[in-house]
C-alpha cells in the first residue's frame, strides 16, 4: 500500500548559519577564540584518513571558523535547482535574526528582502517553504545583553517573530518557531559546548523556562497575523533504549516535555530524529563517521509514541554524516520505511526533510561531517551531487505513484 499521499513533503533541511556565510552573530566572535582549543582536543583523538586527507579537517583552525561556509547566501537559487532535479517539494531553512536585525531595534529592509528573493525562489521552483525563526543563532547585541536569561529576551524575539512573519504572510504557510530548544540549552547552558559557553543547571532551567515562552508568545503573535499559519517546533528526539523502569521517566523529559509545554501552541509537531539513547552505551556496529549509531527503527518507536497527541508530525531532520557516501542511500531507504510502517499503523505524518541539503558548519564540530546530499568543495565552493541524493530522489518518485 502506497501510504503517501500526493501532496506529502519530500526535501531537506539547512539553517541559515550553517550554509549562508558572512554572518555576524554570537556564534562567529565564539568560533575564533574556541578554535585553537578545539585543535589541541582533536589531536587527541583517532581520525581515519578519509576524513584528514579533507579539507578543511579537524586539525586545521578554518575547521572551526564558519567564515564563508557554502556561500548559500549568494547561490541559494542554483541550490535550489538542485533541490528542484532531485524532486523536492518542501524545503525547510531558517531566516537569520543577526541580519535582519543586526542592531537593537533597527530591522535591514535588504535582508527581509533577500529572504523574500529565498521564499520566491523556492515557490517559482514548486517548493514549499518551511520557515525556521530560531536555529541556535542570536544576534551579537542580544547575547550581549544576556540572551535568554535577560529579562527583555521575550520582547525582543517576539518583536522579531512578528515583523517577519507579517512581512511574508502570504508567502510562507509552515513556521517553525524553535530548533531543538532543549538540546541546544543542555550543551550551552548546562554542558558548556556551545555559546555562551556555560556549566550551571540553574541558568539552564531558566533558559528552559525562557524557552517554553519564547515559543507561547511567538506562536500567540504569529497567529494573530494569520490564523491560518500552521505552526510546529523542531524537537530533537532520541529512540530510548533503557531498562523498562527506568525508560518512561527518561522518554517523557528528553522527547515530550517540551512538546507536552507547548501542545496548545502547535498545529504539527517536527520530529529531528538521528539516533537512539542507549543505557549502557557500547561502540555500535552501525555508525556515522561521527560515531552516532544507525537505528531506523527508532524512528518508528518515536512516531508511535507521539500518536497521542493527536497532532500531524513532520520529520523535519533525519540524517547521517557520511563523507564516502556509503551509508546515506540505506540510510535514508530504511528510515522512510519506519517512518511509512508507523504511518501504516495510523500515525499522521505528513512530511520527511533529510539534514541537509548541502555539506555544512557542523557547529562546534566544525566543516569536517559531511551531512550534505550535495558534496561542498570548500576552496572552490563547487557542489557535487552524491549518488545517494539520487536513491532519494527514486523514493521520492516512487511515492507519488
Ligand atoms: C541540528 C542541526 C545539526 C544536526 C546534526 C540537529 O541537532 O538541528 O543544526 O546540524 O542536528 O548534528
Amino acid at each position: 500500500m502506497n501510504t503517501f499521499s500526493k501532496n506529502f513533503f519530500f526535501g531537506a533541511a539547512i539553517s541559515s548559519h550553517q550554509v549562508e556565510g558572512g554572518n555576524f552573530n554570537d556564534w562567529t566572535e565564539w568560533e575564533r577564540t574556541s578554535a585553537k582549543l578545539k585543535i589541541e582536543n582533536a589531536k587527541l583523538l583517532k581520525w581515519p584518513d578519509y576524513i584528514l586527507n579533507n579539507y578543511p579537517n579537524p586539525l586545521q583552525e578554518e575547521n572551526y571558523v564558519s567564515g564563508k561556509a557554502c556561500d548559500h547566501y549568494h547561490r541559494f537559487r542554483d541550490d535550489f535547482d538542485i533541490a528542484r532535479s532531485l524532486g523536492h517539494n518542501a524545503h525547510r531553512f531558517s531566516v537569520e535574526w543577526s541580519r535582519i536585525e543586526p542592531e537593537e531595534g533597527k530591522f535591514n529592509e535588504k535582508e527581509i528582502e533577500h529572504y523574500r528573493e529565498v521564499v520566491r525562489a523556492l515557490r517559482e521552483r514548486g517548493i514549499e517553504p518551511f520557515v525556521t525563526l530560531w536555529h541556535w543563532t542570536h544576534p551579537a547585541w542580544f547575547a550581549k545583553r544576556g540572551g535568554w536569561l535577560a529579562k527583555d529576551a521575550q520582547i525582543y524575539f517576539s518583536r522579531f517573530c512578528k515583523r517577519i512573519s507579517g512581512e511574508f504572510k502570504d508567502e510562507v504557510r509552515y513556521w517553525i518557531i524553535l530548533n531543538e530548544p532543549i538540546l541546544w540549552a543542555t550543551d550551552a547552558y548546562r554542558l558548556g559546548k556551545k555559546p555562551p559557553v556555560s556549566q550551571s543547571i540553574r541558568k539552564f532551567l531558566k533558559v528552559y523556562v525562557q524557552l517554553v515562552r519564547a515559543h507561547r508568545n511567538a506562536a500567540a503573535a504569529l497567529k494573530d497575523i494569520n490564523k491560518d499559519f500552521q505552526i510546529g517546533i523542531a524537537e530533537s528526539m532520541n529512540d530510548i533504549l533503557f531498562p523498562a523502569l527506568l525508560k518512561p521517566f527518561v522518554r517523557y523529559f528528553r522527547n515530550l516535555l517540551f512538546i507536552s509545554l507547548v501542545k496548545n501552541r502547535l498545529d504539527f509537531i517536527g520530529v529531528n530524529y538521528y539516533r537512539p539513547f542507549r543505557f549502557q552505551s557500547q561502540k555500535p556496529s552501525h555508525a556515522s563517521d561521527m560515531g552516532w549509531e544507525i537505528y531506523p527503527e527508532g524512528m518508528h518507536h518515536l512516531l508511535k509514541d507521539l500518536k497521542k497527541y493527536r497532532k500531524p508530525i513532520v520529520i523535519t531532520e533525519n540524517g547521517i554524516a557520511d563523507a564516502r557516501d556509503a551509508k546515506r542511500a540505506d540510510f535514508i531507504k530504511n528510515h522512510i520505511a519506519a517512518m511509512r510502517r508507523a504511518m501504516n499503523e495510523g500515525v499522521d505524518v505528513r512530511g520527511y526533510f533529510y539534514w541537509s541539503l548541502l555539506d555544512n558548519f557542523e557547529w562546534n564540530k566544525g566543516f569536517w561531517p559531511r551531512f550534505g546530499l550535495v558534496e561542498i568543495d570548500y576552496q572552490t565552493l563547487e557542489r557535487r551531487i552524491r549518488p545517494s541524493a539520487y536513491e532519494y530522489k527514486k523514493i521520492i518518485e516512487e511515492s507519488k505513484l
